[in-house]
């Protein structure tokens, strides 16, 4: 598919500081007056909501693995049909906190679902959309998953295993695409992070 605007994504272990990065480069894309869509995974429609409180409530133990998978999925479905594809469509550019590369890691590297199951559920729900960039935002697992005063959700309290896993997985996508997917390093110096995604997201704009 070739649309006139933009598809942009941030991947990354749980406290990777998706949220401050793709806020400051939101709010750096529209002082360049661009036309900015922001979306997160699971979530952002209606329905996806609802989705993402089944999934990350930490009450749903007993949520299987594969339903775990096509709740994902399900979000994606809707979040792709009703959002991303009319804004792409319209020339935007549509910045995702998360889409694909995250079942595939989660699901699929942290959890031992088939990662080719993932990849041709993930094809039909997209309609094969693919990110034109893909920041991976790499940190300390330690760090991310223990930040102070944090309610962790039902993915966050996994084991650090799972999370070594998932880690793992990102880390096999980037080598498998690094085309698409940048490897971005966390700093402590919040500005300089920002600064290295700006330069990745101007290069393809
Ligand atoms: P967030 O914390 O980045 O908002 O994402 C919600 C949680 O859902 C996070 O722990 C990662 C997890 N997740 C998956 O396990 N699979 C997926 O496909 C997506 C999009 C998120």
């Amino acid at each position: 598919m070739k649309f006139s605007g933009k598809f942009i994504t941030f991947e990354g272990p749980e406290g990777a500081g998706k949220s401050t990065h793709t806020k400051l480069l939101c709010e750096y894309l529209r002082k360049k007056g661009r036309d900015i869509v922001y979306v997160r995974e699971p979530g952002s429609t209606r329905i996806g909501e609802k989705i993402r409180g089944i999934l990350l409530d930490d009450k749903n133990k007993e949520i299987s693995d594969i339903t775990e998978m096509c709740l994902y999925m399900a979000s994606r479905a809707q979040l792709v049909k009703e959002i991303i594809l009319p804004a792409l469509g319209k020339g935007k550019i549509v910045i995702s906190d998360r889409f694909q590369d995250a079942t595939i890691a989660y699901q699929g590297y942290g959890g031992g679902i088939d990662v080719k199951l993932i990849k041709g559920l993930g094809k039909a729900v997209t309609y094969g959309l693919v990110p034109d960039l893909t920041v991976l935002l790499d940190n300390d697992l330690d760090k991310g998953l223990n930040q102070q005063g944090k309610v962790k959700d039902r993915i966050e309290n996994k084991p650090l295993a799972y999370h070594k896993k998932v880690h793992f997985g990102y880390m096999q996508l980037a080598q498998a695409e690094p085309k698409r997917i940048k490897i971005v390093r966390q700093d402590d110096d919040v500005a300089l992070t920002q600064d290295k995604i700006r330069k990745l997201v101007d290069k393809i704009l």
